[in-house]
């Protein structure tokens, strides 16, 4: 009103003839908005075909439960490659072993980068390691991370007795509750990511330290968020950040909070710290820093230390959390699976232990569509032609449940990782760290973690629910599945 009566004075005509002349603005401005969004709602010539778009936000609205079984439905119709309109984002969907290990593997130049979504920009510049483009800045934050892990890491004889003692930590803290029902979540937590804590710190966090838990917390409440339908609405509509509600803004308020948290330890953690003697991660990134001061092009900054450091500990910890608590969820679910406890044969039985974990990675999908990579360049796929920085989603779920690889996928089964006479065997179809050159730098320390964290456990208790509860087993959605919070009881095993 305020705005129409100064029209109105300003352009000297009444009341009435300042509503037309902003209402009449307004349509203008509308319709241009509204046939720009329509332009680049337009499939680009030669790309896959896909179910057929809304006006306006596209196919975002199928993707608010399961996007991943969605999507292998759509596959079945569509093909292996097909494209969804993300509200004007042009997207391919690789479905299945076959094309994604065509993509992946046979062109990995051209599938390696990531997009750059309005989200990831805003939270990462494009910056650190796992969101980072595909260019130099990605190549020296994932060598850095790569050797900070062997050598800090899995690449240490010491470092396989340091998670023995967190499983110590963590089988004791489980014992506390003297068989009676709890929530393994947050004590899985604590364990798992104290374990990447000790590469990147040196360190571990102690099971109440509230201030840790409370910065895990909000992070993997931001790894729930990135994926809901207002992530996806944001990528597609960025001015939808003026708007005073929304789940945008928590997601920000969350990634601010945790940054200056991540500020606070990486400088705690950085003290008493001998140049080119690095005790970890911190003091590894600190020298490289320093040693590329005068190289302008340089991507070691305090700014990247800090994103970079922040998705090593949710990259690590979320996923495999989330796999450990799979698995004690079938445990008390499958008592057979669980069996007779570990004796003086326990070298036997570790090629059981291992086809458990492999088919709970199999079976339960911890990062169902992997992390949403780019195409660096113009890429042809069977014939389709994708455009250079298309938004590609890798469906693993579908390879994980692709008929040609997996008989009765529906099925969980332990023993498709094992033959006939009960050794593990490696199945090619199994893709729980994606392929390429972008696929999980964390792979041997996720396996590590699993068996000794999973196999201490079994070895002291047998898992079960409370009496006649029976969780569900629905999972709860996000970038990474993950169970719906349980009770179990863990009861100790006769010695
Ligand atoms: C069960 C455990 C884990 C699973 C299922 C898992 C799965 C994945 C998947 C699917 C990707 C996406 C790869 C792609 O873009 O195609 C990924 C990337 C990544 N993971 Fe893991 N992960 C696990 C554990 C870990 C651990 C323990 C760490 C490190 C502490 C880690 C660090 C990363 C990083 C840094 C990336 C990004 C790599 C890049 O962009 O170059 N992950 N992971």
């Amino acid at each position: 009103m305020v705005l129409t009566g100064r029209l109105a004075v300003l352009l000297k005509v009444s009341y009435g003839q300042a509503c037309l002349y902003l209402g009449s603005l307004l349509i203008i401005l509308l319709s241009f908005l509204l046939v720009r969004q329509l332009a680049k709602q337009r499939r680009p010539r030669g790309f896959p075909p896909g179910p057929t778009p809304l006006p306006v936000i596209g196919n975002i609205l199928s993707l608010a439960s399961e996007p991943h079984v969605y999507m292998k439905k759509q596959s079945e119709i569509h093909g292996q490659i097909f494209s969804l309109d993300l509200g004007g984002i042009s997207t391919v969907v690789l479905n299945g072993y076959d094309v994604v290990k065509e993509c992946l593997v046979h062109q990995s130049d051209l599938f390696a980068d990531r997009p750059s979504l309005p989200l990831f920009e805003k939270m990462t510049k494009m910056g650190g390691l796992l969101n980072a483009k595909y260019g130099r800045g990605w190549i020296e934050h994932r060598k850095l991370a790569v050797n900070s892990f062997r050598f800090f890491g899995t690449g240490q004889k010491t470092f396989e007795h340091k998670i023995s003692e967190e499983c110590m930590f963590f089988v004791d803290a489980i014992d506390e509750h003297k068989g009676k029902p709890f929530d393994p979540k947050l004590l899985v937590t604590n364990a798992v990511s104290n374990v990447t804590n000790l590469i990147l710190f040196g360190n571990r966090f102690a099971y109440d330290d509230h201030e840790f838990q409370h910065m895990i917390e909000i992070f993997s409440e931001n790894v729930e968020l990135a994926a809901s339908g207002w992530a996806f609405l944001y990528n597609a509509f960025p001015w939808i950040e003026i708007l005073p509600f929304g789940k945008h803004r928590k997601l920000f308020h969350n990634a601010a909070e945790v940054y200056v948290f991540l500020q606070q330890i990486v400088e705690r953690f950085a003290q008493g710290r001998t140049r080119q003697s690095p005790r970890h991660y911190i003091d590894a990134y600190l020298d490289e820093i320093e040693q590329s001061a005068g190289d302008p092009a340089a991507s070691f900054s305090q700014e990247n230390l800090i994103f970079s450091v922040g998705e090593l500990i949710i990259a690590g910890t979320e996923t495999t959390t989330n796999a450990i608590r799979w698995a004690m969820l079938y445990m008390a679910l499958y008592p057979s699976v669980q069996g007779r406890p570990p004796a003086l044969e326990d070298r036997l039985r570790m090629p059981y232990v291992e086809a458990v974990l492999y088919e709970v990675l199999r079976f339960c999908n911890v990062v169902p569509l992997g992390i949403f990579r780019a195409t660096s360049g113009d890429a042809l796929v069977r014939g389709y032609s994708i455009p250079r920085s298309t938004l590609v989603i890798t469906n693993l779920y579908s390879v994980h449940f692709d008929e040609k690889y997996w008989s009765h996928p529906e099925v969980f089964s332990p023993e498709r990782f094992l033959d006939g006479n009960g050794n593990f065997v490696r199945r090619e179809a199994f893709l729980p760290f994606s392929l390429g050159r972008r696929h999980c730098l964390g792979e041997p320390l996720a396996k590590m973690e699993m068996f000794l964290f999973f196999s201490t456990l079994m070895q002291r208790f047998s898992l079960q629910f409370p009496p006649g509860v029976v969780p569900s087993l629905t999972p709860k959605l996000g970038m990474t599945l993950q169970p719906l919070p349980y009770a179990i009881c863990a009861t100790r095993r006769q010695q």
